[in-house]
């Protein structure tokens, strides 16, 4: 199968299209023909090994053999191993890749269950939402999945008052949409030019981080979340209600099985949607992820990977 390989660490040239082998079928794996994955900017922050963990964790001093980038995918059962029951040939679904990658290639194979709790690690998949094209599937399970443990973690309810900065992101344009299902009441912070996008999201009231000091404003929040992780928590501590909470994207509670079918659920309820800035061909990979480093995109960059 043709595949993308992250053969060096730094610029986008060191993502190769090679030819390698379809990933092997176990007992409990589905084999997924992968129709669209995501430009991640997880996939980015790997292949620019930033922060240097990724090095110990992807290969030192350059990335293991055969590393294939790729957080989330969307596309179609093509095999099960025996011990499957969930998924069925020609099934479409949606999944997390988890610790393996692999997601900017023509096939994966992830397991169906995990036993020990560790299945976002090895990977989740659940049944694509019917309402999404794949590309627009496969932009869905990282982001919202950080943003469901992160509310959850916060106990967000009706009534209380968030603010989202960095809205105009994949987090953030999840975040405002989810916040909304819960019946939160959403300041958006991004520039001006992305102020009609988050307001159609759902938020009430805006404000222009290019113009506006977020430390100085007078408002106080339930909640804040620093979606684009460019806040100084500390001095959040001042936008703070009584009882406020602070959250970021860093340290999230375990996420699990069930997770990825009640967020298909909130889209095939017309909830939540996916916002796509662009989408490239996998062949234009090192384009995508050039755009994705500039850290301007709106929503979410898709990649297809095959037709049908
Ligand atoms: N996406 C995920 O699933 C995920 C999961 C876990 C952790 N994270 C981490 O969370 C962070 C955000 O991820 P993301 O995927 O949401 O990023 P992203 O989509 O690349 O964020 C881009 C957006 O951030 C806005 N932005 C840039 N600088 C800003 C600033 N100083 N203040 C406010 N907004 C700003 C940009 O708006 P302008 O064009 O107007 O500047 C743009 O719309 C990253 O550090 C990422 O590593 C992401």
């Amino acid at each position: 199968m043709k595949a993308v390989l992250c053969e060096r660490y730094g610029a986008p040239e060191g993502l190769v299209m090679r030819e390698v082998d379809v990933p092997s079928l176990r007992d409990n794996d589905v084999l997924i023909r992968i129709r669209a994955a995501s430009a991640h900017i997880g996939d980015t922050r790997i292949r620019r090994a930033d922060p240097f963990l990724v090095r110990l964790v992807f290969g030192l001093p350059r990335p293991r053999k055969n590393l294939i980038l790729g957080l989330e995918v969307s596309g179609v059962v093509s095999a099960v191993g025996e011990g499957v029951t969930g998924f069925k040939v020609g099934d479409e679904v949606f999944a997390l890749t988890g610790f393996g990658l692999g997601g900017y290639a023509e096939y994966i194979s992830l397991p169906e269950k995990v036993k020990d709790g560790t299945q976002e690690r090895k990977g989740l998949i659940a049944m694509k939402p019917g309402n999404l094209t794949f590309e627009e599937a496969a932009t869905v399970p990282a982001a919202c999945l950080t943003v469901l443990k992160n509310f959850q973690k916060a106990g967000i309810t009706k009534g209380r008052t968030i603010l989202i900065y960095g809205a105009s992101g994949s987090l953030g344009t999840y975040a405002i949409q989810l916040a909304r299902y819960y019946g939160a009441e959403v300041t958006a912070v991004c520039s001006s030019r992305n102020f009609d996008l988050v307001r159609r999201l759902g938020a009430g009231t805006v404000i222009d981080y290019t113009t506006t000091d977020i430390y100085e404003t007078e408002a106080r929040y339930d909640i804040v979340y620093d979606a684009v992780m460019k806040l100084n928590k500390r001095k959040c501590s001042r936008l703070l209600a009584s009882g406020g909470i602070y959250l970021n994207n860093s340290g999230n509670p375990a996420i699990v099985g069930g997770d990825l079918d009640f967020i298909r659920e909130l889209i095939e309820g017309e909830r939540l949607k996916p916002v796509i800035d662009r989408t490239y061909a996998l062949a234009d990979v090192r384009e995508a992820h050039r755009y994705v480093d500039a850290g301007h995109k709106i929503g979410n960059v898709a990649l297809t990977v095959s037709e049908e």
